[in-house]
């Protein structure tokens, strides 16, 4: 039970980007919102990100996940805060402060800043890392006791204060009640003119009550991203926490470090995945399939045992034992049966296949109904566009589709009924009926001799 403010107002010059930093993505998820689902995650009631540059747009790409604040100026970290006091004073207890650059922080290290603050009973507590190059970070300077006596920035540090190397990660667990009191003491008398939230920290010593420190163990958990390098890097993090996170769920993945899958992602036990193997947000996988090399999943639903080579799928839903491509596209709004085949270089779009149909081979399927266990010949097309509007297909059960057919859309087409390769049906075909329509073929016999003469 605590309550989770996020600093999101920044521009994030160094992204040199039209797109404030904030929503840029690592592993299709915006950054701010790896941090709102962090804190979710760990068991906040309420969370609330400030936001500034380009807001509109930072609350657009969020939606309502949490509530918002606006900070119009950029004063300062303890400016942000003081933009949340209402939010901060309607929910007594713990306030979580964490930063929406910052998507790597996991739920288990804001529980245990939280553990550790609760059982030091401390007013406020800060989260710090030890760092090789403290350089740019906040440094936290304790007494000869190795109690926490104050935060100075990088800026405003004396060279012996430069040499520590334990630094502000920028994320805290406050008193509630404490935090409002302190950000209302707070100057900007520093280097930057600004409103330091770190100062806080003496402030609520002064006030005689207990400041703490919560070394972390990843430093990975608190990097910030200023640079589309630094994205790069988080991204490789965290899709290796993916990735692992499949695998411990009894995934096989051939060469991980090739395979993109973003978060909200779902895949059963004994599922293979190949490498270069992209899987989109909202894409869920079955048990036992095969996703092989060079796949693209995008909102997919993929059943149990269904396996699909060098192929891609949009939106789209594919029942058990079917088997996609190679080179098949299948564009969105499609539901494919069970023991479908869906072979190479077939498209299909806003479709349903019913089970067992086979569509080997170059053929194209847009707006259509098809009923079971109907097997199309190469190079099938519904011809669903006449240049003004799109029409439907429907085939019904057990029919055979000879090689080269063209469906002139609409057209409807019964149970059982053969159509002749090269046909180009424009009409009806009821049940049962053998449809062909083609120009009968004319014979010119010793045609090349008399040519010749
Ligand atoms: C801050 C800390 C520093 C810490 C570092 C960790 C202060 C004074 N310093 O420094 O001790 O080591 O983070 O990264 O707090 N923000 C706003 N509004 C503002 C200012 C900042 O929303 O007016 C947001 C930024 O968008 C960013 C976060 O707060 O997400 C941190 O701000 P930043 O300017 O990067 O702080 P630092 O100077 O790096
Ligand atoms: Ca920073």
């Amino acid at each position: 039970m605590f309550t989770s403010v996020i600093l999101a107002a920044g521009m994030g010059t160094r992204m040199k980007s039209e797109m404030p930093k904030v929503i840029h993505r690592v592993c299709g998820k915006p950054l701010t919102k790896w941090v709102i689902d962090a804190s979710k995650e760990a068991g906040a009631d309420n969370v609330l990100a400030i936001v500034g540059h380009k807001a509109d747009m930072v609350k657009e790409t969020l939606g309502e996940v949490c509530e918002y604040a606006i900070q119009s100026e950029q004063k300062g970290t303890g400016h942000a805060v003081m933009q949340a006091v209402d939010f901060i004073k309607a929910h007594k207890g713990s306030t979580v402060i964490l930063n929406g650059d910052t998507p790597l922080i996991t739920a288990d290290t804001i529980n245990k800043a939280i553990e550790y603050h609760n059982s030091e009973g401390n007013s406020a507590t800060v989260i710090t890392a030890i760092l090789d190059d403290a350089t740019g970070y906040g440094r936290i300077v304790r007494d000869n006791k190795g109690d926490v006596l104050k935060i100075v920035e990088h800026k405003d540090a004396t060279d012996e204060e430069r040499k520590i190397n334990e630094i502000n990660s920028g994320m805290y667990v406050f008193d509630s009640e404490s935090l409002v009191g302190a950000l209302s003491e707070l100057t900007p008398n520093n280097a930057q003119g600004e409103y330091y939230l770190t100062d806080t920290l003496e402030i609520l010593l002064s006030q005689g009550r207990k400041v703490g420190a919560y070394a972390i163990s990843d430093n990975d958990e608190i990097r910030g991203i200023n640079d589309r390098v630094q994205l790069w890097e988080a991204e490789k993090i965290m899709q290796e926490r993916i990735n692992k996170s499949h695998m411990k769920n009894g995934v096989t993945m051939r060469l991980p470090e090739t395979i993109m899958i973003e978060s909200d992602v779902t895949i059963g036990a004994d599922t293979i995945i190949e490498p270069n193997v992209s899987i989109k947000a909202g894409t869920t996988i079955g048990k036992n399939c095969v996703i092989g090399e060079g796949t693209k999943l995008d909102k997919a639903i993929i059943h149990d045992n269904v396996d699909i080579l060098k192929s891609v799928i949009l939106n789209s839903e594919i029942d058990e034992g079917t088997h996609v491509g190679p080179f098949a596209y299948v564009r969105p709004n499609c539901k494919v049966g069970k023991d479908v085949k869906v072979g190479d270089f077939v498209e299909l779009k806003n479709s349903t296949i019913d089970d067992g149909t086979k569509i080997s081979h170059l053929t194209y399927i847009g707006d259509s109904d098809v009923g079971k266990a109907v097997n199309f010949g190469c190079g099938t097309v519904t011809c669903n566009y006449d240049g003004k509007n799109k029409y439907r297909t429907t085939i019904g059960d057990n029919c055979f589709v000879g090689c080269n057919t063209n469906f002139v859309s609409p057209i409807n087409v019964g149970d059982n009924a053969y159509i002749a390769a090269g046909s180009t049906i424009t009409e009806d075909i009821p049940s049962k009926t053998l449809s062909i329509a083609r120009a009968r073929q004319v014979n010119k016999e010793d045609w090349t001799d008399k040519r010749n003469k």
